[in-house]
């Protein structure tokens, strides 16, 4: 089954809440939460307490996307706040290969993102130790941006290194992904598909779920 992940930047801060329970129901599979620190990119967003809120109100797993840089030592914040999997950019972490030991040790699962311009083969070394390898499809920093063509390439990349390597981590694909877009993205071989601005701007989530669970033939 390929999964959805709504990304809570595009929802009503307002009434998250309400945006969270809705996007449940509708059958959202796990909630993706950005947090960014205005330095690893250009945009601040949310941080720790956040998702310590946000863990008190939905069963759903939180997959929590670091967008910061010295991700180590907000490890163990995370993992207290609730976070089911934690992800760092290659690009923000200088010992990659600790700060994934570092999140597995506070039980979580671990994630490594690369951005658009980074290759693949960055993940290489790395591929085996993580639980998830997070491919951004846009510059990271911002919602509602367009979906960077070469990153089906860059999937298909990262598929076959899997196999090569015969490990499973699960792939995943942020930025600019919609209904048009998504059963090509799943078939380049994503496991999991992160929709911010398409999710939670649509307007009935139900029928948005609906129709993705269809284009991608999850039962
Ligand atoms: C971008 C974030 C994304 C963002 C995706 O830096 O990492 O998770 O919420 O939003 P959309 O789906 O609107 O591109
Ligand atoms: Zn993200």
């Amino acid at each position: 089954m390929i999964k959805i992940a709504p990304s809570i930047l595009s929802a009503n801060f307002a009434r998250l809440e309400e945006d969270i329970k809705a996007a449940e129901n509708a059958g959202a599979h796990m909630l993706h939460i950005d947090v960014m620190d205005g330095h690893f990119v250009p945009n601040i967003t949310i941080g720790c307490s956040v998702v310590k809120a946000v863990r008190k109100i939905t069963r759903l797993p939180l997959d929590v996307h670091l967008m910061i840089e010295n991700p180590d030592i907000f490890v163990k914040e995370f993992a207290d706040a609730g976070a089911d999997f934690l992800t760092v950019h290659c690009e923000a972490s200088i010992h990659l290969h600790r700060t994934i030991q570092h999140i597995k040790q506070n039980n979580m699962k671990a994630g490594v993102a690369i951005n658009p311009a980074t290759p693949v083969l960055y993940l290489e070394n790395i591929l085996s130790d993580v639980d998830l390898a997070l491919l951004m499809s846009v510059d990271p920093g911002f919602g509602g941006q367009e979906f960077i063509p070469f990153t089906i390439e860059k999937i298909k990349a990262v598929k076959k290194m899997t196999s090569k390597a015969g490990v499973t981590p699960l792939i995943e694909v942020d930025g600019g992904v919609k209904i048009e877009n998504a059963k090509a993205i799943a078939d380049a071989g994503a496991d999991i598909l992160v929709m911010g601005s398409a999710f939670f701007k649509s307007d009935n989530y139900s029928l948005t779920m609906e129709t993705l669970n269809e284009i991608l033939g999850n039962r």
